[in-house]
């Protein structure tokens, strides 16, 4: 075989797939990814989320702005109890999920870094950016 395929549906044109549609329950746990953050001339492994609210899926990176930290106090709850707000689990800053920006805590204010994510077919995507790119796949 010459060309190397890809599983479909894992890429899109530029989009990398995610999770499925209903990985994502409304106010309920997210799902990570790694990605590669540009950082000028050398790279960072990173990790972003998705996560589902008000029927919409968003998309950030697991970065809070108070210290750079992952947000969720165990993997993919990101959640408040309540299903309302973003929380990150270091110190309790409070993000809304439909902006990232944070109402409460030491980085009021500011606000996640956002992801470009859509949905379609059941599935949701990631399309990386000049900020962002996916993950090699790892070589031997
Ligand atoms: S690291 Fe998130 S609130 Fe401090």
């Amino acid at each position: 075989m010459a060309d190397r395929e890809l599983p479909a549906p894992s890429r899109s044109a530029a989009a990398v797939a995610v999770c499925a549609s209903a990985d994502l329950a409304d106010g309920g746990d997210g799902v990570r990814f790694d990605l590669l953050q540009e950082l000028g001339k050398r790279r960072s492994r990173a990790v972003g989320f998705v996560v589902r609210f008000q029927g919409r899926v968003r998309g950030y990176l697991n970065e809070c702005r108070h210290v750079p930290s992952e947000l969720d106090w165990q993997a993919g709850r990101f959640f408040d109890r309540d299903g309302l707000y973003l929380i990150c689990a270091t110190h309790g800053a409070m993000y809304r999920p439909g902006d990232g920006f944070c109402i409460q805590g030491p980085c009021a204010g500011q606000s996640l870094v956002a992801l470009t994510v859509e949905e379609r077919d059941g599935q949701v995507y990631w399309i990386p950016d000049s900020r962002f790119s996916p993950v090699e796949p790892s070589t031997p």
